[in-house]
C-alpha cells in the first residue's frame, strides 16, 4: 500500500491505478478506524479495481468547544489494517496540505445541514462538504463510500454530489454493531467501561420505537417513549429523536415510507449516533 501525503504524488498515483481503464473507490475516513470502517472497505474492494482510503482529521468540521486536538490518532495501526484490508493507496494529507495559507472558499450546505446534528453542531456539515469535495477533486474516484452510520452526513454528500455534478457514485455501506447493538464508532473509545455497558440502551430504545411507528403507534408517543428510555439507561441528555423522510430528512409526524429514525444523545462527554429504517 501506497502511503501519499503530497497532491502532486497523489495525481501521478492515481493516473496510474486508473490505467487500463481501471476503476477507483474512494473511502474518506478520519482514522481510528474499527471494523466498521473495514466493511466499507471490502464493500469498496467489491464495486472497484481499487481501493483509496484517505485519513484526515478535518479540523473545519469541528466545533470550538469539540474534540479535534483529542480525537484519536494511531497511523500505523490504521495503515496496517488497511493494508490487510487490501487498499492500493492511504491518501494522508497534513491540514496544511488540505488546506493551504490563504485557503478561504468553503462549501455552505442550506438546510439539510441545520436541523438534526446541524442544530448542535453549527458549521460542521459545511466542513464535512467542503473537505469531501475537495477529497472527490484530488482522489477522482469513480465511486465513493460512507457509513450509513452518519445518515444526515450521507444524505448531505448525496445532494452536494447530485448539485454540484460530481460524477462519482454514492454509495451507503450498512451500519456495524456491537454483539449489544451499539453502532461502531471511532468516539466509542471515550467511553467508560460503565458508560460502554450503558450504552446498548440507546440502539435498543431505537429499535424499539422503529417497531412501534411501524407497527402504527403514534409517532409523537412512539419517540418520547425511546427519549424516556434511553436517559433511563444512563444517557445525560438527548440531543435529538426523530423521524425523518429517508431522503429529503423533512421531519414526520406520521409514518410514511421510506422514514428513518434519527438520534443523538449525549452520555458524559461523549455524543453518540445512531439512525434506524422505519419499515
Ligand atoms: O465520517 C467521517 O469520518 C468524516 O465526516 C468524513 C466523511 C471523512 C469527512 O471528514
Amino acid at each position: 500500500m501506497q502511503i501519499i501525503r503530497d497532491i502532486a504524488t497523489l495525481h501521478r498515483a492515481i493516473d496510474a491505478l486508473k490505467l487500463g481503464r481501471k476503476s477507483v473507490a474512494l473511502v474518506p475516513t478520519m482514522g481510528a478506524l474499527h471494523n466498521g470502517h473495514l466493511s466499507l472497505v471490502r464493500m469498496a474492494r467489491r464495486v472497484a479495481d481499487h481501493v483509496v482510503v484517505s485519513i484526515f482529521v478535518n479540523p473545519t468540521q469541528f466545533g470550538p468547544n469539540e474534540d479535534f486536538d483529542a480525537y484519536p490518532r494511531d497511523e500505523g495501526r490504521d495503515a496496517a489494517l488497511l493494508v490487510d484490508a487490501g487498499t492500493a493507496l492511504l491518501w494522508a494529507p497534513a491540514v496544511d496540505v488540505m488546506y493551504p495559507d490563504g485557503h478561504r472558499t468553503h462549501i455552505e450546505v442550506a438546510e439539510l445541514g441545520a436541523e438534526y446534528c446541524g442544530a448542535a453542531r453549527p458549521g460542521h456539515f459545511d466542513g464535512v462538504a467542503t473537505v469531501v469535495a475537495k477529497l472527490f477533486n484530488q482522489v477522482r474516484p469513480d465511486v465513493a463510500i460512507f457509513g450509513e452510520k452518519d445518515w444526515q452526513q450521507l444524505a448531505i454528500i448525496r445532494r452536494m454530489a447530485r448539485d454540484l455534478d460530481f460524477a462519482i457514485d454514492i454509495l451507503g455501506a450498512p451500519i456495524a454493531r456491537d454483539s449489544d447493538g451499539l453502532a461502531l464508532s471511532s468516539r466509542n473509545a471515550y467511553l467508560t467501561k460503565d458508560q460502554r455497558a450503558a450504552a446498548a440502551a440507546f440502539p435498543a430504545a431505537l429499535q424499539a420505537a422503529a417497531q412501534a411507528i411501524a407497527a402504527g403507534e403514534d409517532v409523537e408517543r412512539s419517540l418520547a417513549r425511546a427519549e424516556a428510555a434511553i436517559v433511563a439507561g444512563g444517557f445525560d441528555s438527548i440531543d435529538y429523536v426523530a423521524l425523518a423522510d429517508a431522503d429529503s430528512l423533512e421531519r414526520l409526524t406520521e409514518f410514511r415510507a421510506p422514514a428513518r429514525l434519527l438520534a443523538a444523545a449525549r452520555i458524559g462527554k461523549t455524543r453518540l449516533i445512531d439512525n434506524l429504517a422505519v419499515s
